[in-house]
């Protein structure tokens, strides 16, 4: 249990905030590419600031304070100019770095310009994301995390906004032993009354749970009724790569989910999924990666509860916009929950001592390409865990879902 100072230092991600400075230091994706194919601008908001991203065709992306300079009109409704971004209210133009290019009504503009600045953020593209970075210059590298490069795989770009704040889907992902009762067992519940599949790996009872930091996060292990140490989900586990993001898959099947902070109340979620069997199978290249929308409410309102995401959706959600720790009881079978916190708390420790937090990469040769542990076996199943694994989570509404069946029937595994 924590008392409300320590609940507010956790979960407050504004300009300025303990925890806004550390998650500062990260890079968050803040759109898809494609997002920006037919339209010129998107309006973002990350980290507590609404931001306007744009791009002209084919140019160089620009990240800008969402509000004009002048007197605050959106710019998310201005005019894309070569490089630059022209505010429909009175035209004054700006630069990717902020600079004011142009003020068309001013007489005598030149002064002007030289004293207006929009705030201005770096933006980068990677494996069909775009990717923000808030923080203090130097800017660390964008990481080159695995999945992000992997060729001749098929990809897809899930998505949604959740009401809540992004630490509790963080601790969501160092507590192993939901996924026996929220995924196992009431799916079970769920499917039975529906008539549909048994989910029976998600079932499994977890006899051993685990976690070693290493240099990007943390490695959670766990040993399943039936298991050993030597199987997968104990010998290689699956990273929650610090601050934001989980890796999880199994044979075949990969996915970052990354818990990008909107503000103090709402979380991006992103599926971020590589698929690729495990066999000589030519898979052509995308044109662009698909973004889809991952929806949790009925047309009723009530919460989808039939798919694993949806589950842990309903969970992160009824907790509260940010959820009361003041009032929690904790167990011993929320030690990775504890870690995290403590986790976080250090790394603030650090940022708050000027030194780069954990998983912070300036060295490019480190940033080739960084590979991530996670098990190929999982749940000592891993080809058959495949398919509950995508009839049964947000991969389900892919619209390659076929494309991603038919290349698994065609490498037969
Ligand atoms: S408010 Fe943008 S130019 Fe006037
Ligand atoms: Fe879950």
């Amino acid at each position: 249990m924590l008392n409300s100072k320590q609940q507010d230092v956790l979960t407050r991600v504004g300009p300025g905030t303990p925890m806004g400075e550390l998650l500062r230091r990260y890079w968050f994706p803040v759109a898809a590419t494609c997002e920006l194919d037919d339209r010129p601008t998107k309006k973002v908001r990350l980290l507590g600031e609404d931001l306007v991203l744009f791009r002209n065709h084919g140019g160089p992306y620009g990240l800008l304070q969402e509000n004009c300079p002048h007197r605050g009109a959106s710019l998310v409704y201005g005019s894309v100019e070569d490089d630059c971004i022209r505010c429909a209210y009175h035209g004054w133009l700006f630069d990717a770095s902020g600079h004011c290019l142009d003020m068309p009504a001013e007489p005598r503009r030149a002064k002007l310009m030289n004293r207006v600045k929009a705030k201005a953020y770096r933006v980068e593209a990677l494996g069909g994301l775009l990717f923000a970075y808030l923080g203090p210059e130097p800017a660390p590298l964008l990481p080159h995390y695995d999945l992000f490069l992997w060729n001749g795989v098929l990809r897809d770009i899930g998505h949604t906004l959740i009401p809540c704040n992004w630490l509790q889907i963080m601790e969501n992902s160092m507590d192993p032993h939901h996924v026996e009762w929220l995924h196992g067992h009431h799916l079970a519940f769920v499917h039975k009354k529906k008539g549909a599949r048994d989910p029976r790996h998600y079932r499994k009872r977890h006899v051993k749970v685990g976690f070693d930091t290493f240099r990007y996060g943390i490695i959670k292990r766990r040993v399943l009724e039936g298991g050993t140490e030597e199987d997968d989900d104990w010998k290689v586990g699956h990273p929650v790569v610090f601050p934001a993001m989980l890796r999880v898959g199994t044979q075949g099947v990969s996915c970052f989910q990354v818990r990008v902070p909107v503000d103090d109340t709402h979380t991006w979620h992103v599926w971020y999924s590589c698929y690729k069997p495990n066999s000589d199978v030519e898979i052509p290249p995308q044109e662009s990666v698909p973004l889809f929308e991952v929806p949790w409410k009925d047309e009723r309102g009530e919460f989808i509860l039939d798919f694993v995401d949806g589950q842990d959706i309903m969970t992160w959600v009824t907790q509260g916009p940010i959820a009361d720790r003041t009032r929690e009881t904790l167990g011993s079978s929320d030690e990775g929950v504890v870690l995290f916190r403590r986790l976080l708390l250090e790394q603030l420790e650090k940022v708050q001592a000027g030194e780069d937090p954990m998983g912070v990469i300036r060295d490019p040769a480190e940033n080739r390409i960084i590979e991530l542990p996670q098990e190929v076996n999982k749940y000592q199943d891993g080809a058959s865990f495949r398919s509950e694994y995508i009839e049964m989570g947000h991969s389900r509404y892919s619209p390659i879902r076929n494309r991603v069946k038919e290349l698994f029937e065609q490498a037969g595994c």
